[in-house]
């Protein structure tokens, strides 16, 4: 791929500048992408309904084309064009939920250019709560397809900074919103099965998705991460969600168990490491920084572990944080599911793809 200049341009992330909004949407009528921060992570955003604009994310991003896109919609009006006749239970989610981190799969229209839905016939919308987001897709006149702004298989990007870092030289301007706020993707929502399911644990958790819909079930995808063999299909229900996506660049080591277990485990191997002339990283919970500050390990706090919507917005920025300044390991304390620890859970276990070692009890 050609490499072009990558220009950042900060902008005002409540009450974002309606001129520097219309140079992003400008390009997007052109054809071209553009980053954008949402609530969640930032996005590589393209017009969703032409091709050819949609063929420049995958090139940016170096996805291939069996991933299919989320298309972002600025009001629910524009769901029509996307999809067909809206059932009570859309009508019911999309009020309770959007704008918001909900992506709802649903039936595809014919106007969904088939690049972004990899051939299925059922297409992901989301409409994002960001207000650069929403004046973005607004400016641009078009439904925004996007995936998140990080190069195939990396973390998702939180911050403008962690964008520039993966897609610098391939897209030619990056909205600079600040840190995003969830921190992890949406949730996204299968309404096209006989029982809706979560094939993505996300930024809206499972417990007020469960308000609005109680008969929720999560995929059996979920447990692929957990380590049962991949069936052909669950391939082929959520493709893109293999367990192999998220992964930061230095292997990441989850360790489960009760929290004293966990500390002791993640002490004791700190030190074996250590012996060993390894520069060591840790995640950990606010709670557990003073077991480590002696260590020589380089710690990050993710936030309370009472708190998963903190730990849910510092983890990629943290995984990050570790990979650049070139630890040789990450050594990761894990957390319980409650709220958006289910999808913090989740996006341990992928980028651990397999290095969980369960410490036990005490
Ligand atoms: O929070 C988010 O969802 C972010 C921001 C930018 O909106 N976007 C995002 O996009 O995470 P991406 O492409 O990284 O993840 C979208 C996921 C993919 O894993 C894909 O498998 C699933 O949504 N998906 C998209 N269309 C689908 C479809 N028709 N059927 C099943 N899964 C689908
Ligand atoms: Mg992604």
């Amino acid at each position: 791929m050609q490499h072009i200049h990558t220009e950042v341009i900060k902008i005002d992330p409540v009450h974002p500048e309606e001129a520097k909004i219309e140079r992003a949407a400008a390009l997007i009528r052109a054809g071209e992408v553009v980053v954008f921060p949402t609530e969640t992570v930032y996005g590589l955003g393209a017009n969703a309904l032409q091709a050819r604009a949609v063929e420049g994310i995958f090139a940016a991003k170096g996805r291939p084309f069996s991933d299919p896109l989320i298309v972002h919609i600025a009001g629910k009006d524009a769901l029509k064009d996307l999809t067909g006749a809206l059932p009570e239970q859309v009508k019911q989610l999309t009020r309770e939920f959007w704008p918001g981190p909900l992506t709802l799969i649903l039936p595809r229209s014919p106007l969904v250019p088939k690049l972004v839905t990899a051939g299925l016939e059922t297409v992901a919308v989301r409409m994002p709560s960001h207000p650069i987001a929403l004046a973005l897709i607004r400016a641009a006149g078009s439904p925004i397809a996007a995936p998140s702004a990080n190069r195939f298989m990396h973390i998702s990007p939180t911050t403008a900074q962690h964008a520039l870092g993966d897609l610098d030289g391939r897209v030619p301007l990056i909205l600079d919103g600040g840190p995003c706020a969830v921190g992890v993707e949406s949730t996204v929502l299968d309404l096209c099965s006989a029982v809706p399911t979560i094939l993505r644990p996300g930024g809206l958790s499972l417990e007020a998705l469960r308000t609005v819909l109680p008969e929720v079930q999560l995929s059996t995808r979920h447990n692929v991460v957990r380590g049962i063999a991949q069936t052909e299909a669950v391939a082929q229900k959520a493709p893109g969600q293999l367990f192999t996506h998220y992964a930061p660049s230095v292997p990441l080591i989850l360790f489960e168990g009760s929290e004293e277990a966990m500390r002791a485990a993640i002490l004791n191997e700190i030190r074996r490491r250590r012996a060993e002339g390894e520069y060591v990283g840790v995640l950990v919970a606010d709670e557990d920084v003073a077991t480590f500050n002696d260590s020589g390990a380089l710690v990050r706090a993710l936030g309370s572990a009472a708190a998963p919507e903190q730990v849910a917005a510092a983890l990629f920025a943290g995984m990050r944080a570790l990979e650049v300044v070139g630890v040789q390991v990450i050594l990761c304390r894990s957390f319980d599911e409650h709220g958006l620890g289910l999808a913090v859970r989740d996006r341990l276990l992928r980028a651990a793809s397999g290095n969980v070692l369960n410490v036990g009890e005490n």
